[in-house]
């Protein structure tokens, strides 16, 4: 039993270091076609004539569907060199042959074709193109089987014919749009057992369509809503996206814009405008000769699912000067909502779910952003030196102190014993544990004037927002624990910040007559038992439309409740209670403007991972 486990362990750990979209990069591509439906792209991203677009290649499909837009340039760059490999080939193929030669190959992937004329097509590649293709002409004997998203297509298509679907897919195909839907009717309970089984093997099935753990956390979508989209909702008969997967081929009328026969003397024609670069794309100014143009477009499919705050801001800072004042930055997700802190306070054109609003015909993707940056916030985040030993030692005094201080019914003589010991360390120690800290502060809008940070421990919160404190009239911070406040203290003194006060002080005793903008609770609402005076007090002295910026241990409804019994056991000795009300009430109390739920892990605690909460809320007079 003892060996079949650590088997499993190893097969498992072995899996996910091979079969990963970083791993799959180095051999192939992944897309053989866009998965972005430009129908609805083109209008909500208002594509007109004479853009200058920077967009991401994935599959080509859309750098070649753009062109019919007249734009005066695309920049498309792909970290996947093989991706733009592809591309070339469809650029090759349409700038050497005629839409004939070229629809046979793409679109019935006529083999023979393709080798007769390949001396001709591989002209038009580079040379290190031209030998990948060389070595890789097969694919075209199957061109819609062909990438690492065909592993998916045959996992589903043994389904299909283990669940008698088949008679199904053959039907569909030729089906008008009320045929289509009374179709998926009668097959509605097979076609569920498959989007059980993909819910089932999803996390093994994701790496294959380019969905990396990241990215499938942002939202719970069943496969069965995604089957519900394409199969019901929106005519199949013109959705190339999967029907070349069902059928292994597209047709006259189903196919990519740029593949239509009145289309294609356009896009021969408008080649010239698209330059190709392999690369990261906060590395665009490498190529990009700012003198020339900047880009009024820049489209980022759905990547940033796949970053953090942190890398997001990179990137987005390192694009910004090669752009437009207007310049439009569009992207989708998968989450329902905008999921990044960092893009909470920028203004936007257009952010909502796709479905039921636009309907794409992917069906993948759970939402859409269209938006203007010119700036995003500046966190310094704060580099701290913990030896190992001083780590394991406050690791130690975590889980014994409480246990020493059982019977102490005093809560700040509990606080000043708990933190006597760490409170030197504390900042370091708990950057690794406070997950949502970090993101929580990228999430608020620096614009204010008095800011109050409630219980806020060391004061290290100062640290990060350093760069908007001069900006500030006054920074409150209150905490209970003396150790905790004269760390604050020495921070202040350290930073020689004239604008910020500490006061030793229970949150529930503050005084109310002051008013702020701005309220942080940082991982400290679920160490008060009295949480719920605390939001009341909070809701009093903010200013109307202030902002309440609260981060902390929370529940999701994907744990079991014995998963939460132990939590809260665990919690217990370090007087920390997590309780799903606190959500609830702050967000019946307060607008909420921006929620995000993640897992972090413990450091030291391997294999168990804790949700977290960072959300802005703001007080709304006009809801009393
Ligand atoms: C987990 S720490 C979080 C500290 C800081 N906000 C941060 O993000 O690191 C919880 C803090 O809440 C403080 N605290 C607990 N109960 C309090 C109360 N009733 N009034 C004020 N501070 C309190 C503790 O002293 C401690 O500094």
């Amino acid at each position: 039993m003892y060996i079949y486990f650590c088997g499993f362990l190893l097969f498992y750990y072995l899996y996910n270091k091979a079969i990963n979209i970083y791993s799959f990069i180095n051999n192939s591509y992944i897309y053989n076609q866009s998965w972005e439906d430009p129908d609805i792209d083109k209008k909500l991203y208002d594509l007109k004539d004479n853009n200058n677009i920077l967009m991401i290649t994935t599959g080509g499909d859309n750098v070649l569907n753009y062109l019919l837009n007249n734009p005066i340039s695309i920049d498309t760059i792909d970290f996947n060199k093989h991706q733009n490999y592809l591309l070339q080939m469809k650029m090759a193929l349409i700038k050497s042959l005629s839409w004939n030669d070229c629809f046979d190959i793409l679109a019935y992937s006529d083999y023979n074709k393709f080798l007769n004329n390949f001396h001709i097509i591989s002209q038009y590649l580079t040379p290190s193109a031209k030998l990948w293709w060389i070595k890789n002409k097969y694919i075209m004997k199957n061109f819609h089987y062909s990438g690492y998203v065909q592993y998916f297509y045959y996992f589903i298509k043994f389904y299909i014919y283990i669940l008698g679907l088949q008679t199904y897919i053959n039907k569909l195909k030729n089906a008008d749009f009320n045929t289509q839907q009374k179709l998926y009717i009668e097959n509605k309970n097979r076609l569920n057992i498959l989007a059980n089984i993909l819910y089932y093997f999803s996390n093994y099935l994701c790496p294959f369509i380019g969905v990396p753990q990241a990215q499938a956390e942002l939202s719970d979508l069943h496969p069965r809503e995604w089957l519900y989209r394409i199969l019901y909702k929106k005519p199949f008969q013109n959705n190339y996206f999967y029907y070349s997967y069902l059928y292994g081929h597209w047709t006259i009328d189903c196919c990519p814009d740029y593949l239509k026969y009145n289309n294609y003397s356009i896009i021969k024609n408008n080649l010239h405008k698209i330059s190709i670069y392999t690369d990261n794309i906060e590395n665009i100014y490498k190529y990009k000769n700012i003198i020339y143009s900047k880009y009024d477009r820049v489209i980022l499919l759905d990547h940033m699912d796949w970053m953090n705050n942190t890398e997001i801001i990179k990137e987005l800072n390192s694009i910004i000067p090669y752009t437009t004042n207007d310049c439009k930055f569009c992207w989708k997700s998968f989450s329902f909502k905008q999921p990044f802190a960092c893009l909470n306070n920028i203004s936007y054109d257009v952010s909502s779910v796709i479905f039921p609003f636009y309907q794409d015909r992917v069906g993948m993707y759970n939402s859409i952003h269209v938006a203007s940056i010119n700036k995003l916030p500046t966190i310094d985040i704060p580099i701290y030196n913990i030896s190992s030993f001083n780590r394991i030692k406050i690791f130690l005094y975590t889980i014994f102190i409480p246990l020493l201080n059982l019977f102490q019914k005093n809560k700040k003589k509990f606080m000043d014993n708990y933190y006597k010991y760490q409170a030197k360390y504390y900042d370091a120690y708990r950057l690794k544990l406070l997950h949502g800290k970090l993101p929580l502060l990228y999430s608020i809008n620096y614009k204010v004037s008095d800011v109050l940070i409630l219980a806020g421990g060391t004061g290290d919160i100062i640290e990060y927002i350093k760069p908007y404190i001069n900006n500030f009239n006054k920074i409150t911070i209150v905490d209970i624990s003396q150790p905790m406040i004269d760390e604050a203290i020495l921070k202040v003194k350290k930073y020689n910040l004239k604008n910020v006060e500490c006061i030793c002080q229970n949150a529930l005793d503050i005084d109310t007559t002051k008013q702020y903008d701005l309220i942080i609770i940082s991982y400290s609402l679920t160490m008060i038992p009295e949480w719920s005076n605390v939001i009341d007090i909070t809701y009093k002295i903010l200013k109307n439309k202030g902002q309440l910026a609260v981060a902390d241990f929370c529940f999701d409804e994907s744990q079991y409740y014995i998963t939460k019994l132990l939590f809260n056991f665990i919690f217990y000795f370090s007087y920390i209670n997590i309780n799903p009300l606190h959500l609830v009430y702050l967000q019946s109390k307060f607008d909420t403007k921006f929620i995000r739920i993640q897992k972090g892990d413990f450091p030291y605690i391997l294999g168990i991972k804790c949700p977290y909460y960072y959300g802005i809320f703001i007080k709304n007079i006009d809801n009393d």
